[in-house]
């Protein structure tokens, strides 16, 4: 059984593009709230939630992560950049595993995976205070021998492998290549003895190809579940509030 992780960014995404400077006290007036989402989301089978909580907070806030630690049942996994702000964040919040990711302002999301020959100091510290603590931490990067050897080296007891480049050219003839670089990624991770987790750009098209990738145990999704949602749930929507029209 490969688990599934939905990421919720997308949800805050779409309650901050109207209440970014809403008080928390404002209540359900502000939504849609992503902790209901993210029970919603357990209540149809998802195994973790993952959350992104960007340094510029665009849509996941610290507020959010409390809650969802608070509120879940599954396990909560913390995207973040491995600054030492974000370090001492996660140590407080203990979430059950951690994804270092890169983090660029201008970036519409995220773009590539770590480069962990270049920040190489940087993530050995975060890795090591995440297992000193006990949370299991996961490296983002691309299927790149160099940086699965450095991880396991570093200790990082996960590996997500960022399938966009994968996603990216699935409707090119180099679609192939990128399935084959996944492929050998994951066997060479699994391997060294890493868990192999994969995400970005995962859909309800390219995922017949990616579920066939060796060794995976779970799989981050976010956007095209919460963008498959808002259709296999709009009719429901536009039915309630007709209704409380016109009850
Ligand atoms: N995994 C990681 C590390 C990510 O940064 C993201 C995007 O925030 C995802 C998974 C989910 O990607 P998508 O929204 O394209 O499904």
């Amino acid at each position: 059984m490969i688990l599934l992780g939905v990421n919720i960014d997308h949800c805050a995404t779409l309650r901050q593009a109207r209440y970014r400077q809403a008080a928390a006290t404002a209540g359900g007036a502000v939504e849609p709230d992503p902790v209901t989402f993210a029970l919603l989301a357990e209540h149809a089978g998802a195994d973790g939630i993952t959350v992104h909580l960007r340094e510029d907070r665009r849509h996941i806030q610290e507020r959010d992560v409390w809650r969802l630690r608070e509120g879940i049942a599954t396990r909560l996994n913390l995207e973040m950049t491995c600054t030492p702000a974000m370090t001492r964040f996660a140590l407080k919040l203990r979430p059950d595993s951690v994804c270092l990711v890169p983090e660029n302002r201008a970036e519409i999301t995220t773009e590539g995976g770590l480069d962990v020959l270049a920040h190489r100091r940087r993530v050995a510290k975060c890795v090591d205070a995440m297992n000193a603590a006990g949370i299991a931490t996961s490296l983002f990067i691309d299927p790149v021998a160099a940086h699965i050897q450095l991880a396991a080296e570093l200790g990082a007891p996960w590996i997500e492998l960022h399938t966009g480049a994968y996603a990216h050219a699935y409707f090119s003839r180099r679609r192939a290549k990128q399935l084959g670089r996944l492929r050998d990624g994951a066997v060479r991770a699994h391997g060294l003895g890493l868990v192999v987790n994969a995400g970005h750009g995962i859909n309800y098209v390219n995922i017949a190809e990616l579920r066939m990738l060796p060794h995976i145990h779970e799989l981050n999704i976010g956007h095209s579940i919460v963008s498959r949602a808002l259709f296999t749930g709009l009719g429901e929507a536009v039915r309630e509030m007709k209704a409380r029209m016109n009850p």
